[in-house]
């Protein structure tokens, strides 16, 4: 089996429930586009892209329990808030039950709920392709595309200050690895 980005295609088309589907093919349409546009691996960013959510065909109950299996909780604050780990149950399935071995489509996927410090571009660019892709609709989604198509750091920069800012005023808590990305990008930015 060749497990190319038609073959996931196919498969988050039959797993994912529809809005979930139309969202992943608006993050691989656009990740693409900014592959592309950074001379990045189009086909890399396309299936980071398509498998990204495909965790979440399991219930937020299994997602804790295989996360728990497969030694994916890594904070104590993963559990405070389940949603996060969807990425990296999604990479873990990805290398062990289809053999993907590209160690940055893996991260890429693993941490595009997150981030982490250091990220490579192709890390960004899912991580903020997700936030903006086009069927996202927010007061601010299309500076913050604007931001992303002219500067994939700055625009990255651009997305987690967004999401730290609208977790702050929702009160909600902000996940560390949120919070150490956030501080690890300005930091990269302003040297
Ligand atoms: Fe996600
Ligand atoms: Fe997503």
């Amino acid at each position: 089996m060749n497990y190319n980005a038609s073959f996931f295609r196919a498969l988050v088309a039959e797993k994912l429930p529809y809005e979930r589907f139309k969202h992943t093919i608006g993050v691989e349409v656009w990740a693409r586009e900014l592959a592309r546009r950074f001379g990045l691996d189009q086909e890399a960013a396309c299936l980071a892209a398509l498998t990204h959510d495909m965790a979440k065909q399991f219930s937020l109950e299994d997602q804790v329990v295989k996360a728990k299996e497969w030694n994916l909780i890594y904070y104590s604050e993963d559990l405070d808030n389940p949603q996060v780990i969807h990425g990296r149950l999604a990479a873990y399935q990805l290398e062990n039950e289809y053999q993907i071995k590209n160690r940055d489509i893996l991260n890429a996927v693993a941490n595009h709920t997150l981030g982490r410090p250091n990220m490579s571009p192709l890390e960004m660019l899912i991580y903020s392709a997700d936030l903006t892709e086009p069927g996202r609709d927010f007061p601010g989604v299309d500076k913050l595309r604007r931001k992303l198509y002219y500067d994939l750091n700055k625009g990255t920069l651009a997305c987690l200050e967004h999401t730290v800012q609208y977790l702050k005023k929702s009160n909600q808590g902000i996940h560390p690895l949120t919070l150490l990305t956030y501080n690890d990008l300005k930091n990269r930015l302003s040297e």
